[in-house]
């Protein structure tokens, strides 16, 4: 095994998401555009044989988790295999997926009987309207359906994300409190970044962390901080005073965690980012391709690692946001 993933900052990086497709059968605000979304050419993706190799690469450099993302990640056709695949890389111990859902009934036995365990899915409201408001399509009933579906399968845990925006989120805390509390599973909230396709974010369109703590202590029950599991674990989790419900937050924005980092990604089309508003990217995709060696490879990543920023100055003047849209980074 060679040295950690290590920059200079000190923090160490075992950690890789890896996006699978910048497809997406929804159109969220904060992160599409409405219309007109040029999506990657498929030749462009990294194949399944590509990202295993990959994966192979990353745990020689102290990677031991992954979590798949997108665009929306089970739009990438027989993506169960791509599970399989990775988790039988020697290293590997954890494999998440991030979803919005959608698919998720379809998809969740057999997501399952590939070895995935961990599963995220994105829902920023409990009503169909709001839902629509959010994701400029229909399908609420459809995602709650795949959660359900997600916990018959037996995955643990299922997390919800939801953005929390300033004039929209406000009135899903409360539903949202009750959700957690009576089906078990987490509710997160994440504040929302500017990321979005159409860069119309605004700190003042941020609901934060603490809002929603009070809120839902007020209107439901205490919330009491639970103490981190993971110190580098962006969330901050807390549970109703009665021990029934978990809330956890990603204060992105009002208490960045850039500290303690641990985490790459590698976009669909193979660029490696070091960070998800890093301006600069690494393309591994030619070298991939090109037959490179693997110490090649392993080296332009530690490369990429060690020129990593302190954090993303989201709350200074010298904020830019970078090119690439969530849906083509990879949440
Ligand atoms: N701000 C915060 N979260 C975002 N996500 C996508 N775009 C943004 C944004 N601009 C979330 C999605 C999903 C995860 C991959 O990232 O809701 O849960
Ligand atoms: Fe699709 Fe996820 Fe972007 Fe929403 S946030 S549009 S679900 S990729």
């Amino acid at each position: 095994m060679n040295a950690p993933l290590i920059d200079s900052f000190g923090r160490v990086h075992d950690n890789l998401r890896i996006s699978v497709t910048d497809r997406c059968n929804i159109r969220c605000f904060y992160c599409m555009p409405a219309e007109n979304v040029t999506f990657m050419d498929r030749r462009d993706l990294l194949t399944f044989e590509e990202l295993e190799r990959f994966a192979r690469i990353a745990v020689t450099l102290g990677i031991t988790k992954l979590r798949l993302t997108g665009g929306e990640p089970l739009v990438r056709r027989n993506l169960d295999e791509l599970v399989r695949r990775l988790a039988a890389v020697p290293g590997i111990q954890d494999i998440g997926l991030t979803t919005n859902g959608l698919l998720l009934a379809d998809q969740a036995e057999a997501l399952f009987a590939a070895g995935l365990r961990r599963i995220n899915v994105s829902l920023d409201a409990l009503d169909p309207v709001r839902f629509k408001e959010f994701t400029r399509r229909d399908g609420y009933e459809k995602v709650i359906e795949g959660i359900h579906a997600a916990k018959r399968a037996g995955f643990d845990p299922i997390k919800i994300n939801a953005v929390s925006v300033r004039g929209m989120t406000e009135d899903q805390v409360v539903p949202f409190g009750h959700f957690a509390r009576e089906t078990g599973v987490e509710v997160r909230f994440i504040e929302y970044m500017p990321l979005d396709a159409d860069a119309a974010w605004e700190r003042e369109k941020v609901l934060f962390a603490q809002e929603i703590v009070d809120q839902l202590s007020a209107e439901i029950q205490p919330l009491v901080a639970l103490p981190p599991r993971d110190t580098r674990a962006p969330a901050t989790d807390y549970e109703f005073a009665d021990g029934i419900g978990r809330i956890g937050f990603i204060a992105s924005v009002s208490q960045p965690f850039c500290l303690s980092c641990n985490r790459i990604r590698i976009t669909a089309d193979g660029k490696l980012r070091n960070c998800l508003f890093s301006l600069e990217e690494t393309d591994l995709r030619g070298l991939l391709r090109e037959g490179a060696p693997d110490d090649e490879i392993a080296a332009l990543v530690r490369q990429s690692v060690s020129a990593k920023k302190e954090g993303h100055e989201i709350n200074t003047a010298r904020f830019v946001q970078p090119e690439r849209p969530m849906y083509s980074i990879g949440g």
